[in-house]
């Protein structure tokens, strides 16, 4: 890239960065907003932030006063992780200087990115540490008050402006809805739109049901909603027989996983070192009724996975990171061609070089980043 381009782009980041910062500090971080309290009270991007309004909504959708309190500290955490990324902000527009070269430019925004990822990863941890705290898995009220005031989810996925947001909710609390997202970072001009798993069938309304009462998140290191869908869409759409999974913790993610082989008549075998983990999974599989397509194979997957013989459609890493490039290795001659590796964590932060070197660097590979603004998903198709 020339110095020119390059500058623009930093600079354009810059902008939108600092777009997205402004969203954050009246309580929109970017996204859309959620509809207003009241007529012309909106607190979507634009609107006031107005506390006292916010502590009686939660109220009303049954937060305590300890859980108020909870809440705030959640919002302190969140401004002060983001902080040192501000901080950043400004020394990449230092960097971006008429004089900069291409080399000083380019050190800036690799900075700058790394902690970025750091920054989303630690503001996701609050995130599943205040959930599990408040046990919102069973108050859908509470939880619901929260997304639509954007305390939770806005924070992390808004942050920066780096996508678009979804336009402005119907109408909250009697309100009008709120504005539109801010920019995108790529050609993100256009909003996005949220949606959710609409039960089709009563296997799939009960696999539902068990994953959204899952305590889990950071403690179990479950992946979050979003990619536990994309990995269900990419089984399910590529018809997957056998999907085998390395870090099963409490088998959320492979419930995701079950939804789409109970439609493709396939199975999944899911590798698991702890042994109460284990043990919670089976409960797990056992309570959404797929325990009759899922098998966990206990012990260090390293040498658990030696015993595969038959061909995988899709194999999913979630385990050990520097244990990665192993099972791409042991894994992928048995990975039929036209079938998937996908693997989690795929961010600056977490992900292993070593790893991203195999997918990245061989011809035989083709292979995307999805899901980056959160801990970043690698989706590896083997070519046929
Ligand atoms: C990030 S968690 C998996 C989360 C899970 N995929 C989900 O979304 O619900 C990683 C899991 O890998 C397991 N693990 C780590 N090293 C392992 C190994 N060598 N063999 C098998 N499992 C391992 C850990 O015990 C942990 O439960």
């Amino acid at each position: 890239m020339s110095t020119r381009k390059m500058l623009v782009s930093a600079v354009v980041v810059v902008l939108l960065v600092v777009s997205g910062l402004a969203l954050a500090q009246r309580g929109g971080m970017g996204r859309g907003g959620p509809g207003g309290f009241g007529p012309g009270g909106g607190f979507g991007p634009g609107g006031p932030f107005d506390p006292a309004q916010m502590r009686q909504a939660l109220t009303e959708a049954g937060a305590t006063e300890a859980e108020l309190q909870a809440i705030e500290g959640y919002r302190t955490t969140q401004r002060t992780v983001t902080e040192p990324l501000v901080q950043a902000m400004r020394s990449l527009r230092e960097a971006t200087g008429e004089t900069a070269a291409d080399e000083q430019v380019a050190q800036a925004v690799s900075k700058y990115e790394a902690l970025k990822a750091s920054t989303l990863t630690q503001l996701a941890k609050a995130e599943d540490s205040l959930k599990t705290q408040l046990g919102l898995a069973t108050r859908a009220k509470l939880h619901a008050a929260l997304l639509s005031l954007a305390v939770l989810d806005n924070g992390m996925r808004g942050f920066g402006g780096m996508s678009g947001g979804p336009p402005g909710g119907p109408g909250g609390f009697g309100g009008r809805g709120g504005g539109r997202g801010g920019p995108g970072m790529g050609r993100g001009t256009a909003p996005y739109f949220g949606s959710q798993t609409l039960p089709n069938t009563d296997s799939e309304r009960k696999t539902l049901a068990v994953l959204q009462d899952l305590p889990g998140g950071q403690r179990m290191e479950n992946v979050p909603p979003e990619d536990g869908r994309l990995l269900r869409v990419l089984a399910e759409a590529i018809g997957a027989r056998h999907v085998v999974e390395i870090g099963t913790s409490n088998g959320y993610s492979a419930l995701w996983l079950s939804l789409a082989l109970r439609d493709t008549g396939g199975k999944l075998t899911t590798h698991e070192i702890d042994l109460e983990r284990v043990a919670l999974a089976r409960e797990n599989f056992r309570r959404a009724g797929v325990d009759d397509i899922v098998t966990v194979v206990e012990g260090d997957a390293h040498e658990t996975v030696t015993r595969i013989k038959e061909p995988i459609d899709l194999l999913f890493i979630d385990a050990d990171k520097e244990g990665y490039i192993d099972y791409l290795d042991k894994l992928l001659p048995l990975v039929r061609p036209g079938a998937l590796v996908v693997a989690h964590n795929m961010n600056p932060a977490q992900a292993d070089p070593r790893y991203v070197d195999g997918i990245t660097r061989n011809p035989a590979l083709e292979t995307i980043f999805l899901h980056m603004e959160g801990t970043g998903v690698g989706v590896t198709l083997k070519k046929r």
